[in-house]
């Protein structure tokens, strides 16, 4: 499905008639940091490796990957970003109906459809901040053998802790669980949120490396789980899926090079601070509510009269690209996602983003200022009324 996600720079620049990179696109959940200086330079000295077929099958980025988090090879799967293994799953487990915990990216309820695969949500509540209840997701997973988890989640930014999981997927040894950790990485502690090193052997592990390293146009995912599942999905793996570069790529952000390690800490502290400075920023503000988040993008509500809608066409004006969150099953044309950026776009959005705000409270002040006005006008309109027919009745009696 090409039409399930969100902000798009082309149709905005389209729209505004300029380039594409002339838009400030808040939509997208890329690490504002990246991608590591070092690895530009390292694949424009490895350009030439685009003239050479690459590997067939990845095999030697698959050992990389395996040695960097001390797992056995025969685990884990490269691909053309995870969304080659999204779309293959309900084919290759061979999917009766799966469960989907919302709200979240669509793709996985797209890759149901594809393969006309029925599916059910299970879908966390505003009220809970959408925090999932992991008892009642214990009786939801009943009549479904295969669930779909996105942890950290996108849009909500809410975790659920690896032990729940762990416990989850030990309860129901015969159902397979996805775990998409494509956000992980940017979470404080992700080493002991990830269920990479999980022994369970219906446990799957989506990584990207898209978001946190930046290079979503490389086109590079890994899928980690059982010997046996990951035997299944080879048979379904296209040759050359990983191309050239990617691969190359891999290598050396596999390495666990100072350069490397330097990258991952100064990401997760800044998005730490930035999260910070900003949940401040809008903590006493009406007609906005900011929901927590774990990861590198906010989710928001919106209230009065301000929608996803005119908020968006509001920032088109100035070239930001937020998400309009509609099209998420459980959410409305309330919720807009924006991802974090350098701090002086993010103290610059947030400007934006209050100056739109206190133009709605003064609309509101006005409004409640005329109500009142109406209110008293009205008032007085009854009182005279009541006044003349007092008196047609007194000069009856007269
Ligand atoms: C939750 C989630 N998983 C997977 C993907 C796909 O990423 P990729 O195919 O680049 O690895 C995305 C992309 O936006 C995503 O948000």
């Amino acid at each position: 499905m090409l039409k399930g996600h969100g902000g798009n720079i082309y149709d905005l620049a389209q729209r505004l008639g300029c380039h594409p990179s002339e838009i400030l696109d808040m939509s997208s959940n890329m690490n504002p940091l990246g991608p590591p200086p070092d690895l530009v330079t390292f694949l424009q000295e490895n350009i030439k490796t685009i003239a050479l077929l690459p590997e067939v099958d990845a095999n030697t980025i698959v050992n990389v990957f395996a040695g960097r988090y001390n797992i056995d090879p025969e685990q884990v799967i490269a691909g053309n970003g995870t969304t080659q293994f999204i779309y293959s799953i309900p084919r290759v487990l061979e999917t009766k109906r799966a469960l989907i915990f919302g709200p979240t990216y669509a793709d996985y309820a797209d890759a149901c459809a594809m393969h006309h695969i029925p599916y059910d949500n299970f879908t966390a509540e505003e009220p809970a901040d959408f925090e999932h209840d992991i008892k009642a997701a214990s009786q939801q997973i009943q009549g479904h053998d295969t669930i779909f988890i996105c942890n950290p989640n996108n849009p909500t930014g809410n975790i659920i802790p690896a032990a729940d999981l762990e416990q989850l997927c030990k309860s129901h040894a015969d159902v397979n669980f996805v775990i998409d950790e494509s956000y992980l990485m940017f979470v404080d502690g992700s080493n002991k949120q990830s269920m990479i090193r999980s022994t369970l052997p219906n446990v799957m592990v989506l990584n990207s490396m898209s978001k946190f390293f930046r290079i979503p146009g490389l086109r590079i995912g890994f899928l980690i789980s059982s010997p046996v599942i990951i035997k299944k999905f080879k048979t379904y793996l296209l040759p050359w899926s990983v191309n050239s570069l990617a691969q190359i790529a891999v290598q050396y952000l596999m390495k666990q090079t100072v350069e490397v390690q330097t990258f991952i800490e100064n990401t997760v502290k800044f998005i730490a601070q930035e999260k910070d400075i900003l949940f401040k920023t809008f903590k006493n503000t009406s007609f906005i509510k900011l929901f927590p988040s774990t990861t590198c993008f906010i989710l928001a509500r919106l209230y009065g009269n301000l929608t996803a809608d005119s908020l968006g066409n509001h920032l088109a004006h100035d070239r930001i690209l937020i998400r309009n969150c509609a099209n998420f099953s459980g959410l409305s044309d309330r919720f807009i996602r924006f991802s974090l950026k350098t701090s002086e776009i993010n103290r610059m959005f947030a400007k934006k983003l209050l100056a739109r705000i206190s133009q709605e409270e003064s609309a509101g002040k006005d409004e409640h200022r005329t109500s009142n006005v109406q209110h008293r006008m009205m008032n007085e309109k009854a009182n005279v009324k009541q006044r003349m027919m007092i008196e047609e009745k007194d000069e009856g009696v007269r």
